[in-house]
């Protein structure tokens, strides 16, 4: 295995939650890293990784000419710039920047001659589970525009595989979360309750999903910067453990000391007056779990439990109370 040390790697959407754990493993494995992301983001962001200066690029992914600067004399892109908008009237900005975007980003790569691409793709692809672990090589039937544009970069990284030779490789991460994630999803909704000592809600609680915590997501990311080649283009980066929203909440009441999650009556579509006003969606993935047996023939291992993982997040959100008091997207 080559090692990455020196490698230099610029990292779309590098300011983001992923994206940023993501630099930062590069930075320790000895990575020369650079960051391309949004001005707006940007600005919020540490300059600092692993105690080393990275260089930043304020940029959109949809801007070739900023794009093909800042891929000059790179060795590898990791693009994990996406807008994760999940309704219907989120169609078009997701197609723009996800499906449009990332032909910049794939044909900058090809212009440039960098011959290694890594790109984010999503659980999302798959839709409703026919087996669970879901393998790679389940039927792709995506229920919301967000996951149809990450299909789509799928193919069309397949496609400029082939015509350009670009080693591609495309990671279908599952529900990752920990310090830094984004507020909205059901996570980050139990633990703001958490800190102002009201227990979970549960739309149900029956929905059965796979949590995995970020530095595992960024240590595969990083495990996969040092393989010449792999044996496949798309791999399942996930911990494979069913998880009920149901457990999730009663592991955040017994963890926290709350009273045991109360059950709202909220139906698809429709708005809860007890969770942050959010508006539950109208279509819903019932079972989302996924197989990691090739990541793990790469000899990768997720460390981190979900119970630790959430003590990690709830400490990182004590530290900075403000972190979500400007909710994104739901
Ligand atoms: N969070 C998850 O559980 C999850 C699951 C599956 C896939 N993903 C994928 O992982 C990647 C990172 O997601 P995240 O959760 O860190 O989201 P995030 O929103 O925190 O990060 C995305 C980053 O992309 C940047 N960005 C958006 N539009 C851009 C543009 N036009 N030009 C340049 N930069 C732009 C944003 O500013 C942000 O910093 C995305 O590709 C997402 O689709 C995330």
């Amino acid at each position: 295995m080559r090692s990455i040390e020196g490698m230099r790697v610029l990292v779309t959407g590098g300011a983001g939650f992923i994206g940023s754990h993501i630099v930062n493993d590069l930075v320790l494995n000895g990575a020369i890293v650079t960051v391309y992301d949004l001005p707006g983001s940007l600005k919020n962001v540490r300059k600092q990784f692993a105690g080393k200066e990275v260089r930043m690029i304020s940029g959109d992914i949809r801007d070739r000419g900023r794009l093909d600067s800042a891929c000059r004399d790179q060795d590898l892109i990791s693009h994990q710039a996406a807008f994760l908008g999940t309704s219907l009237t989120d169609s078009k900005l997701v197609c723009d920047v996800n499906i449009q975007g990332s032909v910049e980003v794939f044909s900058a790569a090809a212009d440039a001659g960098i011959p290694r691409v890594i790109y984010a793709s999503s659980e999302t692809v798959y839709g409703q589970a026919i087996t669970t672990p879901q393998p790679e090589t389940h039927p792709t039937n995506p229920l919301h525009p967000y996951g149809v544009s990450k299909l789509a970069v799928e193919k069309l990284a397949q496609v400029y595989s082939a015509h350009n030779g670009t080693l591609m490789t495309g990671l279908r991460y599952s529900n990752v979360y920990g310090p830094g994630e984004w507020f909205g999803r059901v996570l980050t909704v139990f633990l703001k309750r958490a800190r102002e000592g009201k227990p979970p809600v549960l739309w149900g609680g029956d929905q059965i999903r796979d949590f995995i915590y970020v530095t595992d997501v960024a240590q595969l990311h990083s495990l996969c910067a040092a393989r010449e080649k792999l044996p496949w283009d798309i791999l399942n980066v996930s911990t494979g453990t069913r998880t009920t929203i149901r457990e999730l909440g009663l592991m955040i009441s017994d963890m926290f000391e709350l009273d045991p999650p109360m059950v709202e009556n909220v139906g698809m579509g429709q708005v809860s007056s007890e969770s942050e006003g959010r508006m539950r969606g109208r279509v819903e993935c019932k079972e989302m779990v996924l197989d990691n047996s090739r990541a793990k023939s790469l000899g990768w291992n997720p460390q981190v439990s979900l119970k630790e993982g959430i003590m990690m997040q709830y400490n990182w959100l004590k530290e900075n109370p403000d972190a979500w008091n400007n909710p994104g997207i739901s």
